[in-house]
């Protein structure tokens, strides 16, 4: 399936990405830096979320088992509730609430972020495995 290693790639960016938000988020960042980061992010995953459930639906009518789907889903809406928390904080201006708002939903989300594609990379890797035709 011609779509894994497009999945995979995108995933080392958006792992780029969340090294450089990490690294702002010790370094005080200003409040462009962060906005810029977060366009970024944001973008980067409005595109991969559309490419990765699209493939989902594809293995699941190509007869592969999915039994992580409904999490993988989950997941992704709420990344889009944490990104957009610091994005309203962001759009505040208020650089002291912006920090509290990275220390907690920003560091949340890297973390999640990385679980999350870590466990999709173990699934990914299985369905390559089990059919190199797919
Ligand atoms: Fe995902
Ligand atoms: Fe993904």
């Amino acid at each position: 399936m011609e779509q894994l290693p497009i999945l995979k790639k995108e995933h080392e960016e958006i792992r780029n990405i969340l090294v450089a938000l990490e690294c702002l988020i010790e370094n005080n960042p200003t409040i462009y830096k962060v906005k810029e980061i977060l366009n970024k992010l944001g973008e980067m995953w409005d595109v991969h979320e559309k490419r990765e459930e699209a493939a989902f639906e594809f293995f699941e009518k190509e007869g592969i088992e999915m039994p992580f789907k409904t999490m993988f889903i989950a997941e992704h809406r709420e990344f889009k509730g944490h990104w957009k928390v610091l994005n309203k904080y962001v759009s505040s201006s208020h650089a002291k609430i912006l920090n509290v708002a990275l220390e907690t939903d920003g560091r949340m989300l890297i973390d999640k972020f990385r679980k999350h594609m870590a466990l999709e990379e173990i699934f990914f890797n299985k369905i390559s495995s089990k059919d190199n035709k797919l």
